[in-house]
């Protein structure tokens, strides 16, 4: 996270007139008064060193025996709250690791304004608090410089990306959180109605519809950070409660969409990771899958399959008959049988029928296929491994290559990989063979494919976008579908009759019937780009207070039960007989 200056000061009040991280060489002899948090004390006899922390850093604080404030910086603990007045002096002993390393200030006056139990972990950036731990006592947790550093720079994106937006047009709106279903493909939180027992609001799991309903409204341009609510299982990547990014803009291309976006992520790049990113290249969702088996391939690192079905199906080989066959070649690679095993086991769990490898090292070939073929009339480049994935399901290939990358601990070629994927499928497959949205129902499907919608409508792509960032999916949008006969028509194919789309969306389809413009947009997740640009492993380090794997929050004790009378209560909402 190194190196960039967003940093927000603590700024003088009537307790201080300094952050203690803010001082240096240059204030030497001037009288500082500091507050802040003791994080360790040093009692070496004729000194005492206190350090002392506040947001904007550490300072060092000393008195020299048989002066008064001697005595009160002996017997602090860990984590009292102080304020401390004095001579700000040059240190005998600079210490280089810290920015006020070259100061101290000697203590004229200190007074103690609270004190603090223990706290069960080290308030420091390695600390040695499990994250059960932490996440129970999260507001001790949140005190560490590194947490701090985080939400600094989670603020800071959002400030980037809010002044960028309005400099380009954008108005900020914000949309109601009690709503009715959007349909972004997971389970809605719901809340029943007091004044109308039996129904319920549904937590927006995006606004989509309401900012598609501000630009028939005539805004233009919208944004808004926006809090999700998605009832599905957390992962790394995932929680229920989340931040969006959320724009829409109209009369725009999908061409002006993503030239937009992409000044905005060269933005927040440039000012918050120091980085000028290269351009950002464009990989259609079948060239993505059949080069890296993944809508969302991390290209800081170059290995990529071929296919070579059309050869392998000329060889005498009996598994390469019926199926596609994809060749990744890796320079100076070698694997142990025990990893050539584990990834035959990822191909087979990801649909692939083989794994074959050949590897040559100087004069010397080996190859699980030598049984079948003639090793030497192979072509290879040099010393190196070679696989043959045989499958049809190209997700294999990205299983494949992902834990070769983990596996081989294959360092990247680059810090960050940003690319476009775009032209993905209108409709997917759902898990009963049914029709479903592959992103959700108001995608605006690609011009040169919209009489394919009831003949072959798998074949039809959409005029839909993400942006991959180190292989996260940071954004995804899409134009949308303005004339509302063409948005009957997709809900018509998604096996929704007439009445049930008018139902569930009638307010969609009379808006579109009163002027709705040409328009699209997209979000952001906000929690994911800041855990890249934090370095960080999960969400869960970026959110200020978020939810375990399960679910809960430790530090509430939330989710809980209800007490009686609320939960009769809640049963009337819900429309049943108290019990
Ligand atoms: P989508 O559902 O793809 O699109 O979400 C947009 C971005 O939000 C982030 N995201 C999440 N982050 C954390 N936890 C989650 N559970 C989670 N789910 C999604 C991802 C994703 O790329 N309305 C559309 C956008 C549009 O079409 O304009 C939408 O919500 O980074």
């Amino acid at each position: 996270m190194g190196g960039v200056a967003y940093f927000c000061g603590v700024e003088p009040t009537s307790y201080r007139t300094h952050g203690c991280g803010n001082l240096r060489l240059s204030q030497v002899g001037q009288t500082i008064r500091v507050a802040g948090w003791v994080r360790r004390v040093r009692d070496l006899g004729r000194f005492v060193f206190v350090d002392v922390r506040d947001r904007s850093g550490i300072l060092q604080l000393v008195a020299l025996e048989g002066t008064q404030p001697y005595e009160i910086l002996r017997s602090l603990g860990r984590e009292w709250v102080i304020q401390a007045e004095g001579i700000l002096q040059q240190r005998e002993s600079p210490n280089p690791e810290l920015p006020t390393g070259e100061v101290e200030l000697r203590v004229e006056k200190v007074q103690v304004l609270n004190t603090s139990n223990t706290p069960p972990f080290l308030i420091e950036d390695e600390t040695d608090g499990q994250e059960e731990l932490r996440l129970r006592y999260r507001y001790l947790d949140l005190r560490r410089p590194i947490q701090q550093r985080r939400l600094e720079l989670r603020a800071e994106v959002i400030r980037t990306c809010r002044e960028y937006l309005r400099r380009r047009g954008f108005l900020e709106v914000e949309t109601p959180m009690l709503i009715r279903s959007t349909p972004e493909g997971a389970r809605d939180f719901l809340v029943p109605s007091r004044l109308k027992p039996g129904s319920f609001y549904a937590l927006p799991q995006s606004p989509q519809l309401l900012k598609q309903l501000l630009m028939i409204a005539g805004y233009d341009r919208y944004f808004q950070v926006a809090r999700c609510f998605r009832d599905e299982d957390y992962r790394g990547d995932r929680q229920a409660e989340f931040t969006q990014l959320d724009c829409e803009m109209s009369f725009v291309t999908q061409a002006e969409i993503l030239e937009t976006f992409e000044g905005l992520v060269r933005e927040v790049h440039r000012k918050v990771a120091d980085t000028d990113l290269e351009d950002f290249p464009r990989l259609t969702y079948t060239e993505a899958m059949q080069r890296y088996g993944s809508d969302k391939p991390d290209l800081r690192y170059s290995l990529e399959w071929t296919e070579v079905t059309s050869w392998a199906q000329t060889q005498p080989v009996p598994f390469w008959q019926s199926r596609r066959t994809f060749w990744l070649w890796l320079p100076e690679k070698k694997a142990s049988r025990k990893q050539q095993e584990a990834w035959q086991t990822i191909a087979k769990e990801n649909g692939a029928s083989s794994l074959a490898f050949i590897h040559q090292e100087g004069a010397h070939r080996t190859s699980s296929l030598a049984k079948f073929i003639a090793l030497d009339e192979i072509q290879l480049p040099g010393d190196g491994m070679g696989l043959w994935l045989t499958t049809d399901k190209l997700s294999a290939l990205g299983a494949v290559r992902q834990a070769i990358i983990h596996d081989l601990n294959l360092t990247p070629d680059k810090p960050w990989s940003v690319l476009w994927i775009v032209d993905f499928p209108l409709f997917e497959e759902g898990e009963n063979g049914e029709l479903v949205a592959a992103h959700h129902p108001f995608v605006h499907p690609h011009p040169e494919d919209i009489d394919r919608i009831e003949t072959d409508p798998l074949s039809v792509r959409a005029l839909a976008y993400d942006l991959v960032i180190n292989g996260n999916e940071i954004m995804s949008g899409s134009l949308r579908c303005h004339i509302p006969e063409l948005q009957m028509r997709i809900f018509r194919r998604l096996g929704l009759s007439e009445a049930e789309a008018r139902e569930k969306f009638g307010f969609l389809l009379d808006a579109l019937g009163y002027g709705a413009p040409p328009h699209g947009g997209c979000a952001f997740g906000i929690d994911r780009w800041v855990m890249l640009l934090a370095g960080a492993r999960s969400l869960r380090e970026v959110i200020p207070f978020p939810k375990t794997a399960s679910g809960a929050d430790l530090m509430l004790g939330a989710p809980a039960p209800i007490d009686p009378q609320q939960h009769a209560e809640l049963l009337r909402w819900l429309g049943q007989e108290s019990i």
